[in-house]
């Protein structure tokens, strides 16, 4: 992209603080980026797969239904992205249970894919609904397979709903209607939200997951990290198991936090590690410079992406700050991921200057994260640097990231799973610091840990 020359600025700074972004800046931007928001890679990149990966490839070559599932950091995702490499998206759409995540891969949401919304008046309300909307029904008969990511945090209820749309929209009563689907996912990280109800709904639990008749590809080898005394305890908190081993890991990565730490501490409330970036922003010498996001789109859509995007509706960084990338690196280089670490070097209007934790120093260009509706159709989008403050992030957010140097507080955590997600997220134990902990945040579901032994994890 050309560099761009500086125009009047005409967002109102606040009193102290200097405004980085200009309005020429933001247009041109967008017009450049709207376009590839959605793209998915078409390149075919060479990789080595580990050789449950191999064999959950074979798998995905077939047609049946697939449940791509396997412990934190054995490379899931980054199967789902080959394995979609030079599909279109309206054959094999990619659906996700959360905002968040479907923003990051580039999907839509499940609820939106299959018509369902916001579930009002229940499962059967929802799915009649649905059946009606000639949209929902034409992309349902379209689609080969549809991938359904961060399975683990979608309610069965909806899954219920959507089998139920699937079916009469196809016009065959059969499990989804005859549509492949490949659901993807770890049921030991985090639970559907449960809205106050008893128990959790876990879709592994209700009958269309029975019906569906999903081929179990698990996947067995880590790659995330390859030490096996840290995946000895990683496993035995997987499974909710505080013994000796397990409180002598964690009490010996004790690091209290008024020592000076250089990595991500990871809370479980978004307000403390909101506050926490604020305060190690402050301390930074210098104004900090501020980039506004970008918005285009539906208004309603709008309102959604600034809750669920990635990136904050208003950029503060400065020099020296340490920042996470929030997107993959798509030139095939494969330089940073989603959630590589670094220290902000250099600022410029358009290009920010990155020293990763890993020795490289990258630059990086604003992008746009969409949202997409039913049919895949952008109906916002979001421009900014991929990039967040990287001191604080909370644990529902670090789900699926891969992270370099943590500091966890796990001293009042309440879902199930909620500590694996947290200490699963680092490459390596040298890189995992413990703030606090309690044996009660260590939260394993009984029935989850009962599914995989009979799948024969
Ligand atoms: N075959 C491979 N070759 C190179 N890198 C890989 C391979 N498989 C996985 N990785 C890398 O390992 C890390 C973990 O993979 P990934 O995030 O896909 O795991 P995951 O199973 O989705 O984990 P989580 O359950 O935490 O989401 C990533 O950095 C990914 O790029
Ligand atoms: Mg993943």
């Amino acid at each position: 992209m050309p560099r761009l020359r500086k125009h009047t600025v005409l967002t109102k700074p606040r009193a102290g603080t200097k405004v980085a972004d200009t309005e020429a800046t933001r247009k041109k931007i967008l017009k450049h980026l709207v376009s590839k928001a959605v793209q998915r890679n078409t390149e075919r990149t060479t990789v080595i797969l580990t050789p449950c990966q191999e064999q959950a490839w074979a798998l995905l070559q077939g047609n049946d239904n697939i449940f791509l599932t396997g412990a934190a950091g054995t490379g899931k995702s980054f199967l789902l992205g080959k394995y979609l490499e030079g599909k279109p998206s309206a054959l094999y759409p990619v659906v996700a249970s959360t905002g968040v995540s479907a923003i990051l891969v580039g999907g839509r949401t499940f609820h939106s894919f299959f018509g369902i919304g916001i579930m009002e008046g229940g499962a059967e309300t929802a799915a009649r609904r649905a059946c009606e909307n000639k949209r929902v029904v034409t992309r349902l008969r379209r689609a080969r397979g549809v991938v359904i990511d961060e399975i683990s945090m979608l309610p069965g209820e909806a899954l219920r709903a959507a089998d139920r749309v699937a079916r009469v929209a196809r016009g065959i009563d059969a499990p989804w209607g005859g549509l492949q689907v490949i659901a993807v996912g770890d049921f030991a990280q985090l639970p559907p939200v449960s809205d106050g109800k008893e128990g959790k709904d876990w879709a592994f639990m209700s009958e269309v997951w029975d019906e569906s008749d999903f081929s179990p590809a698990l996947l067995s080898t880590c790659v995330r990290t390859k030490e096996p005394e840290f995946l000895r305890i990683l496993n035995f908190v997987r499974e909710g198991v505080v013994n000796e081993e397990v409180t002598d890991f964690l009490n010996a990565r004790f690091l209290p936090p008024t020592l000076g730490f250089d990595g991500t501490r990871l809370f479980p409330h978004r307000a403390t590690a909101e506050a926490h970036n604020r305060r190690k922003l402050d301390e930074l010498p210098g104004m900090p410079q501020i980039f506004q996001t970008i918005y285009k789109g539906r208004e309603q859509s709008v309102t959604q992406l600034r809750r669920n995007c990635p990136v904050p509706e208003s950029l503060h960084l400065k020099k020296n700050a340490l920042v996470m990338v929030r997107k993959n690196d798509v030139s095939g280089k494969m330089r940073y991921v989603n959630g590589s670490l670094g220290t902000l070097r250099h600022i410029e209007p358009d290009c920010l200057t990155i020293a990763l934790f890993t020795g490289e120093t990258v630059e990086i260009e604003k992008t746009a994260f969409a949202l997409l509706d039913g049919n895949g159709n952008e109906t916002a989008v979001a421009v900014n640097f991929p990039v967040n403050l990287a001191w604080a992030s909370t644990i529902h957010k670090s789900q699926g990231a891969t992270l370099d140097r943590l500091m966890v507080d796990l001293s009042s955590l309440w879902e199930p799973g909620q500590a694996y997600v947290a200490l699963s997220r680092v490459r390596s134990a040298a890189g995992l610091f413990v703030e606090r902990w309690n044996p009660r945040s260590i939260i394993a579901e009984p029935q989850v840990m009962e599914y995989y032994r009979r799948m024969g994890a």
